[in-house]
């Protein structure tokens, strides 16, 4: 391997905060390319410290719009913040994964990621993608590297490229698809991540959308002051070491969605929510979008 490991820094990677932002379908529709960039730079003023993006999301045009928000934002401030971006896995190779996030920074404007994922496994081997990770974080280009929609197995086979590569346990998260409409992990692969004490990225936690207006869990959530977009982040978060990012265009919810870092869930509430979405009884595929 052309990179060595004698610059990973021993202490892993950690979230400073509990609600992220996602970033997807940001960039779609040129028309709304103002109110999008005033969205992202509300968001920040409003207090999110964690992005989720990736280079698949318009075709690199969140990564852009996001760039634009944060130059508005303020350069002294990029510090405080954790912009997670992802490689394709066509671009998975050890070269193409340095390319792609070189353009990842180049459309957002920032000189490091926090976290480069890859965004679902592909026809790559883990090894060279990992060099490739290896290289980026030798040249100060990501502070750390995780995955993204891998199930048990796939995690197994990274934390073996990983151990080979001198780096073991780096990997920093697993970004799936978590939330009342997809409890799948629960039944072995959350608890497989908290044992490598690797923290849960929590994609689509709202199930794109549809659970802030199911009428149940609204009655649930309005009996608690809440709205049902809270209770289903507040919902993920009672899982340990988790981040949830759910995406909004809109202030008035990236305000409301924030606000859900704070909230604790009481038992008979878990237990509503357990009978209107229960919990998995035997292994399933690992959801995904
Ligand atoms: N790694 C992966 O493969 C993967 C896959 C999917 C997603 N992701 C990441 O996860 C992020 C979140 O997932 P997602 O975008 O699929 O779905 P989501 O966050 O579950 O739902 C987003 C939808 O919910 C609406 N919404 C947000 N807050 C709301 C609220 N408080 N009340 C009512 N509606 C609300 C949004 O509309 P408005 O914008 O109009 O508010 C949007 O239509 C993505 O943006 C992306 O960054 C990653």
């Amino acid at each position: 391997m052309a990179a060595s490991s004698a610059s990973i820094p021993p202490v892993p990677f950690r979230f400073t905060t509990k609600v992220g932002l996602g970033t997807w379908h940001y960039g779609e529709r040129g028309s709304e390319r103002r109110a999008e960039i005033a969205a992202l730079l509300g968001a920040l003023e409003a207090g999110y410290k964690l992005i989720d993006t990736a280079e698949m999301y318009a075709a690199g045009r969140a990564e852009s719009l996001l760039g634009e928000a944060l130059r508005a934002f303020g350069a002294g401030k990029r510090a405080q913040l954790q912009i997670v971006s992802k490689v394709l896995p066509s671009n998975g190779s050890a070269d193409g994964t340095v390319r792609a996030c070189e353009q990842s920074l180049k459309r957002l404007g920032c000189d490091y990621l926090d976290l480069y994922l890859l965004h679902w496994e592909g026809g790559h081997a883990f090894e060279v993608t990992l060099e490739g990770m290896l290289r980026l974080h030798q040249q100060g280009k990501i502070r750390a590297w995780g995955v993204s929609n891998f199930d048990q197995r796939a995690l197994t086979r990274w934390a073996l490229a990983e151990k080979r590569a001198g780096v073991p346990g780096r990997c920093a998260t697993n970004q799936i698809y978590y939330s009342l409409l997809a409890r799948g992990a629960e039944f072995d692969l959350l608890a497989a991540m908290q044992e490598q004490k690797m923290p849960l990225m929590a994609y689509t936690p709202l199930g794109s959308g549809s659970l802030a207006s199911e009428p149940r869990l609204r009655a649930l959530a309005a009996a608690r002051g809440l709205s049902a977009a809270q209770l289903a982040l507040s919902w993920c978060l009672r899982q340990p070491d988790c981040v949830v990012i759910p995406k909004s265009s809109n202030l008035v919810r990236i305000r409301e969605n924030l606000k859900a870092a704070g909230i604790s869930l009481d038992q008979d509430c878990l237990k509503a929510i357990d009978a209107i979405y229960p919990p998995p009884r035997s292994r399933q595929a690992l959801a995904m979008l």
